[in-house]
């Protein structure tokens, strides 16, 4: 069966459609092309709660595998993604978060800006990427391959690692 990919934007101006959301259209690309089904993606304003509700709900009820998030993850006041995943998740992922910023500093060193979080809660794992559509394309594909194997190994389909 396809796993299934939850995508949620966080940008006030998308939000409040001032600005196109290019960075979640991305996301459902490159997931569709690795064979997942894209099962939620919607458009959220930069607030911690709101955030924090939706990831809870589709951990809780079992909608997605994997919730990958884009934007909010940098210095602006009102950036606060990472503080709503680590509202909801149990166990923090920091290895996956480490190695985007290690991948992603070849193409700018503000890649050390993005203070995104990956993190799981119940079967579901979240993911932070960064806001711009070339960020997601640089952080996503060099880590969803192994993303798909912590899942299998979550969700108890592997039981350790083959190599
Ligand atoms: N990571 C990659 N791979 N490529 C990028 O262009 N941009 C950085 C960083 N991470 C970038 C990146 C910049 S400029 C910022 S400010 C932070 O992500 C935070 O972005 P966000 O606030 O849109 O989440």
């Amino acid at each position: 069966m396809k796993k299934r990919l939850a995508i949620l934007t966080s940008s006030d101006s998308s939000y409040r459609g001032e600005r196109e959301d290019k960075s979640g259209p991305e996301i459902r690309r490159m997931g569709e092309e690795m064979g997942w089904s894209v099962v939620f993606q919607e458009i959220y304003p930069d607030e911690q709660n709101i955030l924090a509700e939706v990831m809870e709900k589709i951990a809780d009820e079992d909608m997605a595998d994997l919730i990958l998030t884009t934007g909010g993850t940098g210095f602006s006041p009102r950036d606060v993604t990472p503080e709503a995943t680590a509202q909801v998740c149990s166990r923090m992922c920091p290895g996956i978060a480490e190695a985007m910023r290690a991948y992603s500093m070849q193409f700018t060193k503000r890649a050390m800006l993005s203070r995104g979080l990956c993190g799981i809660r119940g079967k579901s794992l979240i993911v932070n990427l960064p806001g711009s559509p070339k960020a997601v394309k640089e952080c996503l594909e060099f880590i969803f391959r192994e993303l798909e194997h912590g899942l299998e190994i979550l969700q108890g389909d592997a039981s350790r690692c083959a190599d």
